[in-house]
């Protein structure tokens, strides 16, 4: 081998030399070789090929959405108790069982619909991602900061993705696309009351909430389940910025969150955030208004009260932007013994989607990534090869044996946790429907009365502003949405629009929509 460390250096320059991939050192990282001073150049420039060619695939596809974001390290730390209970009552799962018990945790912050490098001050959903690394695989609970989310079925997802994003002839954000969609869909209403509200946009990233939004279940040691939702408080408070905060800190910076949390953690003044799970049975609730599988409600707290069973700190920036953050890859589908899915439509529609478009955005061999791997627990499969193959997972005694079953050796099947999860029977035709009890005004309007008013005035301003780029017959629909909602909405929407209830009281509910009697109560009152 080569002694790269005494060529080519100065005099009294003792830095390491530089090499290519191959550890060739390199003499001349100046100068292409050509044929004298002028060139032309030659093909055999092996650095400046290998160099060149190695900038060339410096990027690999953005996410899709949850461009921009950032990660950092830390840990969760147990409480053993879901409230004053046990926690084992509930769930086997081994992260929350013992008091004090610490798991690493990489969690990464996001905004939703720019790309890579926009601007923290969007108003835009923020992404709340956590991957626990336990001693039983890895956990993510990929969420975000608004507890509710636009659509509750999955096949909807990249309608509405598409109608957020910039129109793809002008490659400009429009207000039109946006409010064409969502006045055709109702069960947004809950989240465009949250995501026009300051709450759209979080002041940086330490200071929001992270929100589950979808339903999971617990899974105690008989193997009986509960509905559990999930909720993150940030001990550093909530904050957020008005539209005119928004523009004055993008006038000088777009990457200020991200900025925030890496000065943050540098300087020890680590971020915290408590996680509280609420809980209900595992059956059908009829005497609910809202179905508890729906992601655009949330379980009111009185009837289901948010119980903390512990914390998380984050105390260590990435070392690495492009290897740790943007890399990392979550999804809904990782889950451990003791925590399971519910049949929450949208939760089934992510768990495909996210290692779908991993395996295409990082790779088929992204889970053999630092930041991706089970750290803490073995990993033992027969899968093999592909793009990318750093190693190959552990066979066993066996390397031969890359198949099971097998009686010359290789892997074997585990044996089932003691008691197989004990949910409800389920049956039913098949078929393309809507859930039954839909309810899509209800919780929006009880969110706007919780508002100060400020906040109120703040987001009828902002509906305003937007909807004035609207097409009339948007306009009209969107104001008798918020007439559903409550009546000060949308009075006042409508005034900024010059539309009074009278000049949408024609308009008959959608057909995508399943109005309750209190709605078509409104609905008469219109005139
Ligand atoms: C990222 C799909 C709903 C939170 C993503 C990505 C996809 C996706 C494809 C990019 C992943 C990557 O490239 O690594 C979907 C689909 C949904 C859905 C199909 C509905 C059917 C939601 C909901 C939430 C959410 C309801 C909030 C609870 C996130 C977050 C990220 C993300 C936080 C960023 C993860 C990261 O930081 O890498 N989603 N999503 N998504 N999604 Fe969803």
């Amino acid at each position: 081998m080569t002694d790269v460390s005494s060529q080519g250096s100065a005099p009294g320059d003792d830095r390491e030399i530089l090499t290519n991939r191959q550890g060739h050192p390199v003499y001349d990282n100046q100068n292409q070789r050509t044929v004298g001073k002028r060139g032309p150049a030659t093909l055999e420039n092996y650095h400046f090929l290998e160099k060149m060619s190695h900038f060339d695939r410096e990027r690999i596809p953005e996410r899709v959405v949850h461009a921009r974001g950032v990660t950092a390290y830390g840990f969760f730390e147990a409480y053993g108790t879901w409230g004053d209970e046990p926690i084992d009552r509930y769930t086997r799962a081994k992260l929350f069982q013992e008091r004090g018990k610490r798991t690493d945790i990489a969690l990464r912050f996001s905004t939703v619909i720019g790309g890579r490098d926009s601007s923290e001050c969007a108003r835009d959903p923020r992404g709340f991602a956590i991957k626990f690394y336990t001693e039983d695989g890895n956990w993510d609970l990929v969420g975000n900061n608004l507890a509710v989310f636009f659509i509750r079925d999955a096949i909807k997802f990249p309608d509405v993705i598409h109608s957020l994003k910039p129109d793809p002839v002008t490659f400009h954000q429009e207000p039109n696309r946006i409010f064409d969609f969502m006045s055709q869909s109702p069960e947004s209403l809950h989240m465009l009351v949250n995501l026009f509200s300051p709450r759209g946009i979080p002041s940086d990233y330490r200071h929001q909430q992270g929100f589950g939004v979808n339903t999971y279940k617990w899974v105690d040691q008989a193997g009986d389940t509960v509905l559990v939702k999930y909720t993150w408080m940030p001990k550093q408070g909530v904050r957020s910025m008005t539209e005119d905060d928004a523009a004055n800190v993008q006038a000088h910076e777009t990457g200020h969150a991200t900025k925030d949390l890496h000065e943050a953690i540098d300087r020890g003044d680590y971020p915290e955030w408590e996680l509280l799970v609420q809980m209900m049975s595992d059956e059908e609730h009829p005497e609910l208004d809202f179905d508890p599988l729906d992601d655009t409600k949330t379980w009111p707290e009185q009837d289901f009260p948010p119980k903390p069973v512990g914390r998380i700190v984050l105390d260590r920036n990435v070392s690495n932007n492009f290897a740790e953050n943007e890399q990392i890859s979550f999804g809904t589908g990782v889950l451990v013994d003791g925590l399971d899915f519910s049949d929450d439509k949208m939760l089934v529609g992510r768990t495909f989607s996210y290692s779908d478009t991993q395996r295409y955005r990082v790779g088929p061999n992204y889970l053999q990534l630092p930041v991706n791997q089970a750290k803490h627990s073995p990993v033992r499969t027969n899968q093999r090869d592909g793009l990318m193959t750093y190693y190959q997972d552990t066979a066993g005694e066996s390397p031969h044996v890359n198949y099971e079953p097998s009686i010359t050796g290789g892997l074997r099947e585990g044996q089932y946790p003691t008691n197989d999860e004990q949910g409800p029977e389920i049956r039913g035709r098949l078929t393309r429907s809507r859930i039954p009890l839909t309810n899509d005004y209800k919780q929006a309007g009880q969110r706007f009365r919780l508002m100060e008013q400020w906040e109120r005035d703040d987001l009828v301003k902002n509906f305003t502003n937007m909807l004035l780029q609207c097409d009339r017959p948007i306009q009209e629909r969107m104001v008798w949405h918020f007439l559903l909602v409550e009546d000060e909405l949308g009075l006042r929407v409508g005034e900024g629009l010059g539309i009074a209830p009278g000049d949408v009281s024609h308009l008959e509910p959608l057909q995508s929509q399943d109005p309750t009697d209190e709605d078509r109560e409104r609905m008469g009152r219109l005139g």
